[in-house]
């Protein structure tokens, strides 16, 4: 696995957008991380029923939107009017789900970087690392640094170092393993992506003596994004980004 390589400045991630002011994975929540300073946004990928990849965390369309079912299940041209922020606040009515396309344009007009997980709603993961990663590159400027891709999902992460092995991927990990390093290289990870509650202080000091570059989610503790930083962990995904950039 390489050792760190990867260009956090300033070391916070907005999870989701700035997603305590604002509904997460719209172009508002990505609007609002970049009025509070950050220069990097996490934001989940998925594909509509006809193969649109959106920005989306639920494989369902219930939480956050008017609508209702599954993602996997709906077309499109079906969600693409549907209300994405009322259900945060009033203000926010009419916000629309973003597509993976909306993102990078968001990105080339603003600068923001992103890290694109790919978050493929069940048996699609084939699919949505193919559509996303061929989009994205297609999309994406060859002269503009890369985004980050992740993915909990070994196949989507193997499909994206084979079709970009230039652009850096991390793998995810929502509980510790000890056998992160043969799954890291397994899949050509770049950077782990661990879940902060995993991160012991044993755990960091191991992760520094590797030389792994380790991205803890979600920590919104600003004292402990800043232990973690401390501890050698390059990055945070924040849910509240203003507040953890004032404190480190
Ligand atoms: O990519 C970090 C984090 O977003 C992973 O968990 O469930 O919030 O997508 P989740
Ligand atoms: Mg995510």
């Amino acid at each position: 696995m390489p050792e760190r390589h990867l260009d956090f400045h300033p070391p916070v991630i907005a999870h989701r957008g700035a997603r305590n002011r604002a509904p997460e994975n719209t172009l508002a929540a990505f609007e609002a991380a970049r009025a509070d300073g950050v220069l990097w946004i996490e934001t989940d990928v998925k594909l509509t029923s006809d193969g649109v990849p959106i920005l989306m965390h639920d494989e369902t369309l219930d939480r956050t939107t008017n609508m209702r079912g599954l993602v996997a299940d709906t077309m499109w041209a079906d969600m693409q009017t549907c209300d994405a922020g009322g259900w945060f606040n009033a203000s926010f009515a009419g916000e629309r789900i973003p597509t993976l396309a909306d993102a990078l344009a968001f990105s080339r007009a603003t600068g923001m970087r992103f890290n694109f997980e790919l978050k493929p709603c069940p048996g699609r993961a084939r699919a949505t690392a193919m559509v996303a990663l061929i989009e994205a590159a297609k999309l994406w400027p060859e002269s503009a640094p890369p985004p980050l891709i992740s993915s909990f999902d070994i196949e989507a992460l193997t499909i994206a170092a084979q079709l970009h092995p230039g652009w850096p991927r991390g793998l995810l990990l929502e509980e510790w393993r000890d056998d992160w390093r043969e799954i890291a290289t397994r899949t050509n990870a770049t950077s782990l992506h661990l879940n902060a509650e995993s991160l012991t202080p044993e755990r960091l000091v191991t992760l520094r003596e590797t030389h792994v570059s380790t991205l803890a989610y979600t920590v919104n503790d600003p004292a402990r994004a800043r232990d973690l930083l401390n501890a050698g962990v390059c990055a945070v995904f924040t849910d509240n980004p203003a507040e953890i950039l004032k404190a480190i």
